[in-house]
């Protein structure tokens, strides 16, 4: 067991909601569509002067808040994002500058909706090493400024937020049980932002052709996306060695409800058991897992003592799954 506690959450979600009744009036969709394809009725989407740094430094003040810690006092910050502030530096490079804080290593991990649990990999790591007593693993998206607008198969999935967990040593009962993570490489193309790096920078024609946007086939993400999440919190259920009766919640990324029910049967658990806020905040990509796990604390279904199981997958394509005992 890698012994870590987490002893602070926080969570930054922008107040303008869009619900699907907007979208109807912006693409042509419904929200029956959306609904029974995705179970999302409405997201949060930050303004024009919000970056993701902003919703990330929010977050990780309230985790280390709860946690009785000052953010100057962090070993590391770790963010996970896709939708970072800037090329470079890194989004949590922008997160120091707003806190005006300095002297801990600050940088992002680019693995997509499965970003955050490759983060809390790492602070996990870097506590077991002992290069780290207090460190924050976040995630944090503004999705609504890279998706195409004009696209209802995309533009209708993803919404804006950030979550950070304040981790520490753990105190020999709590920690990572078991966890995963993994990568395949070759189903890169089928979700990705094409334009704005060094194979195709940005031009007058990728803008014209809205190459700086989200491009996905739909029903490849969703065939992968159960079988990674599901084979993944499987193997480290089976590595915990715990029972499937003991484990308190499952929060599976929340890219959309029908993929969340796929991987919830596959994992043999009863519907209670997951955890979802997908209806209400749409796919935050590395964000989702952070804030799902801040209002189950908040709503007490997480206590110390209850395993918990966190699964995601992502753009790479990526995947992660860790079992914890809290
Ligand atoms: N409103 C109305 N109709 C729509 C919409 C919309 N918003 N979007 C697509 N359609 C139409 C399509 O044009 C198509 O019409 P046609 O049959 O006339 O051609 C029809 O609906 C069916 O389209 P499909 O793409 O086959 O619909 P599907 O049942 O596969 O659902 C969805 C699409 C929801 C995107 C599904 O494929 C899915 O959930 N995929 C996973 C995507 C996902 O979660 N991505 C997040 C990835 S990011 C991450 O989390 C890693």
């Amino acid at each position: 067991m890698k012994s870590l506690k987490i002893v602070g959450t926080g969570r930054s979600l922008p107040e303008k909601v869009l619900t699907n009744s907007d979208l109807e009036k912006m693409v042509e969709t419904s929200d029956q569509w959306i609904t029974e394809r995705t179970g999302i009725k409405e997201r949060r989407i930050a303004d024009e002067d919000t970056a993701t740094s902003d919703l990330v430094a929010d977050a990780l003040v309230k985790a280390c808040r709860q946690g009785g810690v000052e953010p100057d006092e962090l070993d590391a910050i770790v963010v996970a994002t896709s939708t970072p502030d800037t090329v470079y530096p890194a989004t949590a490079c922008w997160v120091q500058k707003k806190l005006g804080i300095s002297n801990m290593p600050a940088f992002d991990v680019s693995a997509g909706c499965s970003g955050f649990l490759f983060a809390l990999e790492i602070v996990a790591n870097l506590i077991a090493a002992g290069t780290a007593t207090k460190a924050v693993a976040a995630g944090g998206e503004v999705m609504s400024k890279v998706v195409n607008w004009q696209d209802r198969a995309t533009c209708v999935l993803f919404g804006d937020g950030a979550g950070a967990a304040l981790c520490v040593p753990g105190d020999g009962r709590s920690g990572i049980l078991s966890s995963t993570w993994g990568c395949d490489g070759n189903l890169a193309p089928l979700l990705y932002q094409p334009a704005g790096g060094t194979r195709m920078p940005t031009s007058q024609k990728t803008l014209d052709r809205m190459l700086h946007t989200v491009h996905m086939e739909g029903n490849q993400v969703f065939k992968h996306a159960v079988r990674t999440m599901s084979d993944s919190a499987r193997k480290v259920v089976r590595e915990a060695g715990v029972d499937i009766g003991e484990i308190r919640l499952l929060i599976p990324h929340q890219a959309n409800t029908r993929i969340m029910e796929a991987t919830l049967a596959r994992v043999k658990m009863p519907p209670e058991k997951m955890y979802s806020i997908v209806h209400k905040y749409g796919n935050m990509s590395a964000a989702t897992i952070p804030v799902a796990i801040d209002e189950a604390r908040e709503e007490g279904r997480i206590k110390d003592g209850d395993v918990v199981v966190l699964t995601a997958f992502g753009t790479g394509f990526t995947w992660a799954s860790a079992a914890l005992r809290w």
